[in-house]
């Protein structure tokens, strides 16, 4: 798995065998999941897992840019796509090509993603012309969420239709891929055979292109919120906390450090004892 992936290679799996994505923070992260994903996304939902924040909203582009180049230090073969925050493209394309532009070079990514289907054709289009690959992101955006009035499931009923247009737009205008989050599967199957771009599931059905889920979520680290469409592939969050538990009664109880963790006043003879 040692070739890098290119935008080409992404596009060429439409309709193939799916898309392994999952997001990275970090350095450490993006080396663990990178032999065995296709797309690392540096996510705006770092905001939430590693700074505590409310939502998406107060994340900035210079904490995006920190992570991304983290995390390009960890991938060698898999696509890194970075989403661009909050307030850094909505203005305008060229404001959104200051900051994809910024990201992108100061980073290493291949790509940005940036939230919105038909009012944020015109900047995908934009920025597309001139160099930047787009991912784009519709159904629950989160950073709407104020719009929204939640984090709630997207595109039941009449409201399909207008999603359904999200997906005509930004495909039109040249994204790349799109990641469709939160919607009924009947409306995930229409857009994904509609649609001539990989389309990334997240709460969306397995009729999408491909998958992707936040990585502290399914290995069990990140558990303020429980959300139905993840699945915890372990217990990380448990865990660490036995782990810090028997430490604290360990350093209490005078249990550690052990003797084999202790210097001598002389170095003892035994090879690679690191003393
Ligand atoms: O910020 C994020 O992690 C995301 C993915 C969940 C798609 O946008
Ligand atoms: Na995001």
């Amino acid at each position: 798995r040692a070739t890098a992936l290119a935008l080409p290679d992404i596009a060429a799996r439409k309709g193939k065998d799916p898309l392994v994505c999952l997001t990275a923070y970090t350095t450490p992260v993006a080396r663990l999941v990178d032999p065995h994903c296709d797309v690392v996304l540096v996510g705006d939902s770092l905001g939430m897992v590693l700074h505590g924040l409310p939502s998406t909203l107060g994340v900035t582009l210079e904490m995006m840019i920190l992570h991304g180049k983290a995390v390009r230090r960890g991938v060698e073969h898999a696509l890194m796509v970075v989403d661009l925050p909050f307030g850094s493209y909505e203005e305008s394309p060229a404001q959104a090509f200051r900051s994809a532009a910024r990201v992108m070079t100061e980073t290493g990514c291949a790509a940005v993603k940036l939230e919105g289907g038909v009012a944020m054709a015109e900047t995908i289009r934009f920025l597309v012309a001139r160099g930047i690959p787009v991912m784009a992101h519709i159904g629950l955006t989160p950073q709407a969420v104020n719009a929204f009035g939640g984090y709630t499931v997207q595109g039941r009923g009449a409201a399909a239709e207008r999603i359904l247009e999200d997906a005509r737009a930004i495909a039109e205008a040249g994204a790349f891929s799109v990641v469709i989050e939160k919607i009924p599967e009947s409306l995930a199957r229409r857009i994904t055979e509609e649609i001539a771009i990989p389309t990334i599931g997240i709460g969306a059905s397995p009729a999408c292109d491909g998958q992707i889920l936040v990585v502290d979520d399914m290995l069990g680290l990140f558990t303020d919120f429980r959300p139905k469409f993840v699945k915890r592939y372990a217990e990380l969050g448990e865990a660490a906390q036995g782990a810090v538990a028997a430490y604290a009664d360990d350093v209490r109880a005078r249990r550690f450090p052990a003797p084999e963790h202790v210097f001598a006043d002389k170095p003892k003879a035994k090879a690679g004892a690191g003393a």
